[in-house]
């Protein structure tokens, strides 16, 4: 028998997007370029030669946008600012128009009573720090920190939810290691020094965020977090498991909600962090009200000697169902949910001068690509989404029932929008974006998930 699953009345239900996946006027209004326009204008970067250029065109469109957002009914909308927008040279001179454009979008939403979750970073750092080194410079983290008291002094007074970053990890990672995102280089190196300039920013811009904002505000992080689950049960791959899920979940947690760094665990890291993490810095970075989760898949890894740092590679098991890029895996939502709480939101006794209170934890980003069409009649018939959302949201009920406090649930994404180094293959709306026209169509998913807002919990 299905059984009605209730979310608490505060829940929030949101939507989230990216500045660089939606906004478009990309060199407009005095925006200087970041490592996106750079990555996406070199040929070889992205699916098909696909650029962010216009995308889905949310700066000319957003009323419109925000019309679909209260369409839909919801909490709170989930964005991010380009930071180039308003220093377009990374530091110094502001551009009042890129602030203006925030502005705008802000009093939209508020008009339309919808909370706006403002991230200061998802990945476009403007082209001249990248030019003076980019993260793997210490100066970037003093940078992002004059970038955040800027937006603050101007936004603070009517929002109250600030979010330093989204996946630091990524950034680092994909950005300076693996290459397959701006700014496209291949040095671990520079990456884990990227790693810890990110999480050191944090600290910085939650600084400047208390000293400039005109009211009360929570200040947050988001995180690419996935359980890490054994090929096989070898011992091999059980010991590959503790070095991925090291690397690629306590790299930040550690950090952001312990006060410790696993980085020496790894010889480059051993290498780099004595010079690298100055005294103070992890003080600094512990500094959060709230912890924001992305969660869209699993991780499974066996053990491979060839692959550097982790001596792992991960691999697609047989016999799962996958998406256009994952595997699909709701039950990893659960596991990890339950995990977080027990090893970092159940009070321990702080050591002296790193006591802090526990931050409220959400799930910031979830969903899955979907290659949409429109139907005949107009309707965009998206059932394997509904699914997905309906199989994970299901699975965070799980954990809250099992005394996990989530304070809420942001779909990835509102709408269609341009996927990285995808480009346009991979939709991920709720709403349907006809990205010739720039037409939007509300889908199935998004009406499903209307009535999941509207009666603050659904079937299952
Ligand atoms: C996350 C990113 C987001 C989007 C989704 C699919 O890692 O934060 O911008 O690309 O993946």
């Amino acid at each position: 028998m299905d059984e009605f699953l209730v979310f608490p009345k505060d829940f929030v239900w949101g939507c989230a997007t990216s500045s660089y996946q939606v906004e478009g006027a990309w060199n407009e209004d005095g925006k200087g370029p970041s490592i996106w326009d750079t990555f996406v204008h070199t040929p070889g970067h992205i699916k098909n030669g696909e650029t962010g250029d216009i995308t889905v065109d949310h700066y000319h469109l957003f009323k419109e946008d925000v019309a679909l957002m209260k369409e839909i009914g919801l909490d709170a909308y989930r964005f991010s600012v380009a930071w180039s927008r308003i220093l377009p040279e990374g530091t110094g001179r502001v551009n009042q128009a890129g602030l203006d454009f925030y502005d705008r979008l802000v009093d939209e939403l508020l008009k339309n009573k919808i909370e706006p979750y403002l991230c200061l970073f998802h990945w476009d750092l403007p082209q001249p720090l990248q030019d003076k080194g980019g993260w793997p410079n210490r100066d970037t983290s003093h940078a992002f920190a004059e970038y955040a008291g800027v937006v603050t002094e101007r936004l603070s007074d009517r929002v109250k939810i600030w979010m330093t970053h989204n996946e630091p990890w990524v950034a680092a990672m994909a950005g300076y290691f693996s290459g397959e995102l701006a700014p496209g280089i291949t040095d671990v190196q520079a990456a884990f020094k990227s790693l810890h300039h990110l999480l050191l920013s944090h600290g910085l811009a939650a600084e400047a965020i208390r000293a400039h904002a005109k009211g009360s505000v929570k200040i947050g992080i988001t995180l690419n977090l996935n359980p890490v689950h054994p090929a096989s049960e070898s011992r091999k791959d059980r010991d590959a498991v503790v070095r991925m899920d090291t690397i690629l979940n306590r790299a930040t947690l550690d950090p952001l909600l312990k006060g410790s760094s696993p980085m020496q665990e790894f010889a480059v890291g051993k290498l780099l962090s004595r010079t690298l993490i100055k005294p103070g810095d992890l003080e600094k970075i512990r500094s959060l009200d709230l912890l924001g989760i992305n969660y869209y898949t699993r991780t499974v890894v066996k053990y491979d000697r060839k692959f550097p740092v982790v001596a792992a590679t991960q691999i697609q098991p047989e016999g799962r169902e996958y998406s256009g890029m994952w595997e699909i895996y709701p039950e990893g939502i659960y596991e990890l949910l339950m995990r977080i709480n027990a090893d970092y939101l159940t009070p321990v006794p702080a050591s002296k001068g790193m006591e802090q209170k526990t931050p409220e934890i959400m799930i910031t980003e979830n969903g899955v690509p979907v290659p949409d069409g429109l139907d005949f009649d107009g309707r965009v018939r998206d059932e394997r989404r509904t699914h997905y959302l309906r199989d994970h949201i299901a699975q965070v009920h799980r954990a809250m029932a099992a005394g996990v406090p989530v304070k809420g649930y942001f779909h990835w994404s509102l709408m269609d929008n341009f996927e990285w180094a995808h480009g346009y293959a991979q939709r991920f709306g709720l709403v349907y974006v006809d990205f010739k026209t720039q037409q939007r169509t509300i889908k199935e998913s998004g009406y499903w998930f209307s009535k999941v807002i509207k009666q603050n919990g659904f079937e299952y």
